[in-house]
């Protein structure tokens, strides 16, 4: 017999005469004459609540059976006489798979969240983390359906690349030299001899590449891991996350926002009707105000800010933040929360930044002080997206590239772009986890990855 999951069963709204279910025990309960097993399977939230009789052949068995254990079922589901669940499997046969031992450490109590990152390996077996990893999944699924409902290519951009897109220097490097025993040259290590024949890194993100297939498929988009150095233990970085790249050609930064506050409203949606039940986890038990949040950034227009404006408006405020905030300065945490939550209560768009606070393929405005970045800030996470429209002059970015010290030759393919068919083109990056955190209200980056990269942390 085939085996049918937990959440098309439940689906059926009907009594189904002979089903084999798989899953794990969350708690077993006797009582005169049978025994109550909870199955979960992992397929969703809901456990199949089992009746046990005791006249199955190894009903002393199933006595045995603890939290955590691994059981086969055979049996009818019928409508539940007890509360508590529509639905119930009496079993015909319980097979046990593996008993799990008494100190499994899921014993059926709330843990805390710090406790779960030491376990990661069997966090995915609670309530809430199971939840939030299939709404990972489905919010994946949504990301590829938007883009393709819509004409955008997905393109793989490499994972190994020779440059620093974000000129920031937060790169890993990638080498095969023993670390013992580095061939040197004069000034340092002589790369030459390494793999590649010169330096390499982890991508700190995917739009150069992307970029050049905009220019060639016109709506493209990229998404898939990448890597930073940072060495900053906050609550939104990992050194390890995912961003969803769009890049369009003949578009603007207007078009570029435009596409920005879609997305963003468009996965919310999404994940409001096709996830409704794991949601309403996190709405019951992690934030009270989660469904009037999704409801807000799903249904209002976001505020467009120049950043000048931006400015105007913190230092106006008679807050005092940690940080000062000029002309010149990157908004920090507490700034875009500011305005996300007590000014606005809504998604900002900020655009227009200062070109020095920026990296170089920004396109440098007229006024010749700002550059056509656009960041969209949301309530409680801060920037969620970062992006601009791209420098499509060649000698205004050849001049960009001086003024920020980059080599011209390492780049001489990204500077091509714009010696051939040169175009106005847009893009952003979204970072994925933080599309999480906001859609289910969990604060800890480390917690919506399934096993999170950080300084000084790597296990699993
Ligand atoms: O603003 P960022 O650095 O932009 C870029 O990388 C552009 N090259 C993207 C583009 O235009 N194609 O990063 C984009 C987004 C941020 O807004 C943030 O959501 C996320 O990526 N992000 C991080 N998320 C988790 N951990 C980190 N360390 C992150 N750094 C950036
Ligand atoms: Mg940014």
């Amino acid at each position: 017999m085939k085996r049918t999951k937990i959440v098309k069963l439940l689906k059926t709204g009907r009594a189904v005469d002979r089903v084999l279910i798989k899953g794990w025990v969350r708690t077993r309960r006797d009582s005169k004459g049978f025994s109550f097993i909870e199955v979960n399977d992992g397929s969703c939230l809901k456990n199949m609540q089992v009746i046990a009789d005791q006249h199955l052949s190894n009903s002393k068995d199933i006595k045995k059976l603890s939290t955590g254990s691994a059981v086969a079922i055979t049996g009818t589901m019928v409508e539940s006489r007890g509360g508590g669940q529509k639905w119930e499997i009496q079993a015909d046969t319980i097979k046990i798979i593996s008993l799990a031992p008494d100190n499994y450490p899921l014993q059926k109590k709330r843990h805390t969240d710090e406790f779960l990152r030491t376990i990661a390996h069997l966090r995915p077996r609670t309530n809430k983390y199971g939840a939030a990893f299939r709404i990972r999944s489905e919010l994946a699924f949504a990301v590829h359906k938007f883009f393709r409902d819509r004409g955008f290519k997905y393109i793989h951009s490499p994972i190994i690349t020779g440059s620093d897109c974000e000129g920031a220097g937060e790169l890993f490097r990638v080498t095969t030299f023993d670390l013992l025993n580095v061939p040197v040259k004069e000034g340092g290590a002589d790369f030459t001899h390494d793999f590649f024949g010169t330096e390499a890194n982890l991508t700190v993100s995917g739009q150069l590449a992307a970029e050049m297939f905009a220019l060639s498929l016109g709506d493209v988009y990229t998404f898939g891991p990448t890597f930073r150095a940072e060495n900053s233990n906050t609550r939104r970085h990992a050194a390890e996350f995912w961003m969803v790249e769009p890049e369009m050609a003949f578009c603007d930064l207007q078009g570029n926002m435009d596409l920005g506050e879609e997305m963003i409203k468009y996965l919310s949606t999404y994940i409001m009707q096709e996830s409704a039940e794991d949601l309403e986890l996190f709405a019951r038990f992690v934030d009270k105000q989660l469904m009037s949040t999704l409801d807000n950034i799903a249904s209002s227009e976001f505020i467009r800010l120049p950043y000048v404006e931006a400015v105007d408006i913190l230092n106006k405020s008679k807050r005092t933040f940690e940080y000062d905030i000029a002309f010149g300065k990157e908004l920090q945490s507490e700034h875009e929360r500011y305005l996300t939550e007590r000014h606005f209560k809504k998604p900002v768009i900020i655009y227009d930044y200062p070109r020095e606070i920026k990296p170089f393929y920004m396109r440098l405005n007229d006024d010749n002080t700002t550059v056509a970045a656009m960041d969209v800030l949301v309530p409680s996470i801060g920037e969620i997206i970062g992006g601009s429209q791209r420098e499509e002059r060649l000698d205004v970015l050849e001049a960009r590239m001086d003024e920020t010290g980059l080599p011209k030759d390492d780049y001489w393919w990204y500077l091509d772009a714009r010696r051939y068919g040169t175009v106005e083109h847009s893009g952003f990056g979204l970072g994925f986890e933080r599309l999480l955190m906001l859609v289910t209200g969990i604060t800890n980056i480390r917690d919506v990855i399934p096993f999170p990269r950080t300084p000084k942390s790597i296990d699993f």
